[in-house]
């Protein structure tokens, strides 16, 4: 199966990280020295993605910014014979063919993808939330690739996660099938605790068929009065098998500062620049 282009929801309003999202969109917060949303272009990349279409919204251009070229920044560098720095500052440009649509109404998830219908065309594609960060080799993407090779299906990327936040998830009703893989029976958006069918909680990684564009236009308002992905992708269950897959790596929460600050940390540590510095700098911090 080959799928060449990925949809990047990033319009979002970034309130759990105001006041900073006032000027700086969330999809730009640094996990070190990049920002979140270079991360997940990576794990696209990697996974052999030629074309990445970016949802943002008004007021967010320093996204596409982030993906042009700086000429005078780029003379400066190679005239200082700084080829690491120029190396780094044209690397996010060069992981894959980059462009942007506009959401001009925040109306959920379900409606950001619908807004890149165009751009993806009739072809499968993956989605992928940025805030959601997951440190593995191979990453997601490359790996969900594989299941749905397997079973020629759609994939929604899984995680059990502790009962009491289930409210905040999108959740799956699904029978296994072999190690990390279930079938979708049914999904739910936000479910109250009473009422959800697992603690299998979708993660921001979606591989869907084109079909879905047509679920989507007719997705009524679902959970917090939006049009929910997961409820497009309920109804191309109707049409379409789905899997649910339990994916290999660790997930960080970048929508939320402490989640950020535990990804930066994490991966600070493992990162072989910054390893001892962080060794120390925790010690001394745990240290009364
Ligand atoms: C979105 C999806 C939800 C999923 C979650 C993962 O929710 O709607 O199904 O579980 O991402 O991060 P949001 O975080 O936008 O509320």
């Amino acid at each position: 199966m080959r799928i060449r282009k990925a949809v990047i929801p990033a319009a979002g309003l970034g309130t759990r990280f105001l006041p900073i999202t006032k000027s700086v969109p969330k999809e730009l917060l640094p996990i070190l020295d990049r920002p979140m949303l270079q991360y997940v272009v990576e794990e696209a990349a990697e996974a052999g993605i030629e074309e990445v279409i970016i949802v943002t919204a008004r007021g967010k251009e320093s996204i596409a910014a982030y993906f042009q070229p700086r000429p005078e920044l780029e003379e400066r560098l190679a005239e200082t014979g700084d080829n690491a720095l120029l190396e780094k500052i044209q690397h996010a440009a060069s992981l894959a063919q980059v462009s942007f649509v506009i959401q001009e109404q925040p109306l959920g998830l379900g409606h950001a993808v619908l807004t890149a219908r165009e751009a993806v065309g009739a072809e499968p594609f993956v989605v992928i939330l940025p805030d959601d960060i997951v440190a593995h080799t191979p990453g997601v993407i490359a790996q969900m690739l594989a299941v749905a090779e397997q079973f020629d299906a759609g994939v929604v990327a899984v995680e059990r996660m502790p009962w009491e936040v289930i409210p905040n998830y999108g959740v799956v009703d699904a029978a296994p099938v072999q190690e990390r893989t279930h079938q979708v029976r049914r999904l739910v958006e936000k479910p109250p605790l009473d009422e959800a069918p697992s603690n299998l909680t979708i993660v921001g990684r979606y591989l869907l068929p084109p079909e879905i564009f047509d679920c989507l236009e007719r997705t009524p308002p679902g959970a917090r009065g939006e049009i929910q992905l997961t409820d497009g992708i309920s109804l191309l269950l109707e049409s379409r098998d789905i899997y649910a897959y339990e994916f290999l790596g660790v997930r960080y929460d970048g929508g939320n500062p402490l989640g950020l600050l535990r990804a930066s940390l994490e991966f600070a540590l493992a990162r072989e620049d910054t390893r001892a510095a962080t060794q120390v700098l925790l010690k001394t911090l745990s240290t009364p």
